[in-house]
């Protein structure tokens, strides 16, 4: 943890928009924004977890009013000061219970983050708070890794990823909880430094109860963004509740 800023403080936010993930590749930030601008359909946005403005700022540039909430200061500061940033207001603070003004045609948490909250009290607050924000009509979306339990065989609860001289990086997984943690190790100077970041890991079919919690109804759920059927060989998904047109 750094501070108040949670596990995205100066350091990681610092490099954040260097990291060498497809989710930063333009095609796959296009496709999202147009994804989500399609669903605002001329209302308003709202980003659980906006961070540096990967998906909001081109969605902003779509002509799509887009408001943010996120722990961490130091991500919020870089959105700031990138083109087009002052105009996105940013709430600091946890998403699962803050409140910004006004309502939302479309809220989402993109990119595994409803994975940051860790028991299943506070992701169901999460939908209750998302849900809130909406007007009726409006659709909550999530985008969120599948669980990659088949890659854990009985009776082991760690999955190694990267082992090199001076790298060590592995997943602990406790099924019992759904508590997950990615951890790190790095050799400098022959001293090993270790760093872990806990996470909760959530089924399709539980999210979709949470959505029920909250007065939401599964509206549609996709592999990706660009509409690919979801499959039980899906390696996440793209999920949308919509609150129903009369909800309060
Ligand atoms: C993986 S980053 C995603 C940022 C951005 N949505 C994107 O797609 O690039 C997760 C972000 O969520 C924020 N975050 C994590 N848990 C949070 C919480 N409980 N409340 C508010 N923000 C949170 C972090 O500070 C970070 O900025």
């Amino acid at each position: 943890m750094d501070g108040d800023d949670g596990y995205f403080g100066e350091s990681v936010a610092a490099t954040y928009d260097r990291t060498e993930s497809d989710m930063f590749a333009p095609d796959v930030v296009d496709t999202t924004a147009g994804f989500l601008a399609d669903l605002a359909g001329g209302g308003r946005a709202l980003e659980l977890g906006i961070g540096t403005g990967r998906i909001a700022l081109p969605l902003a540039r779509r002509g799509v009013e887009v408001q943010g909430i996120d722990l961490s200061r130091a991500m919020a500061a870089r959105l700031r000061e990138k083109p087009g940033g002052d105009a996105i207001g940013v709430t600091i603070g946890d998403f699962a219970r803050t409140r910004v003004d006004g309502t939302f045609s479309v809220a989402y948490l993109v990119f595994n983050t409803i994975m940051n909250l860790t028991t299943q009290e506070e992701q169901v607050a999460c939908f209750r708070n998302a849900a809130a924000h909406l007007e009726p009509g409006g659709c909550f979306v999530v985008e969120v890794m599948t669980p990659e339990l088949r890659r854990l065989p009985p009776g082991q609860n760690v999955v190694p990823y990267h082992v090199s001289p001076t790298r060590w990086a592995f997943d602990l997984y406790d099924v019992a909880t759904q508590a997950t943690s990615s951890n790190y190790i790095e050799v400098v100077d022959g001293r090993g430094e270790y760093r872990t970041i806990p996470f909760r890991y959530v089924w399709p079919s539980e999210l979709d109860l949470m959505a029920r919690l909250a007065g939401l109804r599964l509206r549609e759920r996709w592999e990706g963004w660009t509409r690919e059927p979801f499959t039980s060989e899906s390696p996440r998904h793209v999920s949308v509740w919509e609150k129903p047109a009369g909800s309060p």
